[in-house]
């Protein structure tokens, strides 16, 4: 069975506020996007990518991201929809020859500090348990607030950050996300429509510089963990 990489990086950065849309800020020198796909191109455990972008913005994905680079397995870039799921939901529907028991491994395409071990044990698990998900506990006390007031304070032990990569048997999250859309459910990862129904999905160690750039700060943080990585 091959596994298949679908990075969503069709979204508008609205909290980051840039100009222009975050997935292409540099990053010493190379666009985040193109740091997620360099990962992925160099892990032997992917087989074929497909990105998502903005429809208009595919071009530029190409030429800035896909050529600039020479990204091999880059097999398409697939026009975006406009909440993160439907964006997947077209990745998922636009996957040529697929299976039903390869795998598909979901990234955020502005999650650069993916590594290949991350990749590697998040397959492994879905192989063995049909679904994974990369997370890491939770540092601070999470409350749970209502107008202003805590309602509940849910043992930390309990909690955990959902990151990506999740990584899913074909045919179980194609299932998952069909019956999401049938429903009009509409979830913030991939994970939870496989959660609705009731299917286990295994936690592999993720860590916790493989943050989600969503806001200003983030940007620090990151420049901060490329020095250190040099
Ligand atoms: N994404 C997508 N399609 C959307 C929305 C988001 O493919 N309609 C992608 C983003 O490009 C990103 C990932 O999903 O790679 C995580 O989303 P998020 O961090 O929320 O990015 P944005 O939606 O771009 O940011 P914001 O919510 O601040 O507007
Ligand atoms: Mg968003």
């Amino acid at each position: 069975a091959r596994t298949f990489a679908l990075i969503p990086a069709a979204g508008m950065g609205k909290r980051m506020g840039a100009g222009s849309n975050k997935q292409y800020l540099m990053l010493d020198g190379m666009p985040i996007l193109a740091r997620t796909v360099q990962t992925f191109e160099e892990a032997d455990c992917i087989d074929a990518i497909y990105l998502v972008s903005p429809e208009q913005e595919i071009p530029f994905c190409r030429s800035e991201v896909v050529e600039r680079y020479g990204f091999t397995k880059v097999r398409a870039i697939v026009p975006g929809g406009s909440e993160r799921q439907h964006s997947v939901y077209n990745g998922l529907r636009a996957l040529e020859d697929i299976e039903p028991d390869d795998l598909v491994l979901i990234h955020d395409g502005v999650r650069p500090f993916v590594s290949v071990r991350m990749l590697e044990e998040a397959c492994a698990a879905a192989r063995e348990a049909g679904a994974s998900v990369v997370a890491v506990p939770v540092k601070d006390t999470v409350k749970v607030v209502r107008e202003g007031v805590i309602t509940e304070t849910p043992p930390r032990e309990t909690l955990w950050l959902a990151q990506t990569p999740q990584a899913f048997r074909y045919d179980l999250i194609r299932a998952a996300h069909d019956e999401a859309a049938a429903a009009g459910f509409l979830g913030t990862d991939d994970a939870s429509l496989m959660e609705r129904q009731g299917k286990p999905v295994r936690v592999v160690p993720g860590d916790y510089r493989n943050i989600k750039i969503t806001t200003p700060e983030d940007m620090i943080l990151a420049e901060a963990f490329l020095k250190e990585m040099k």
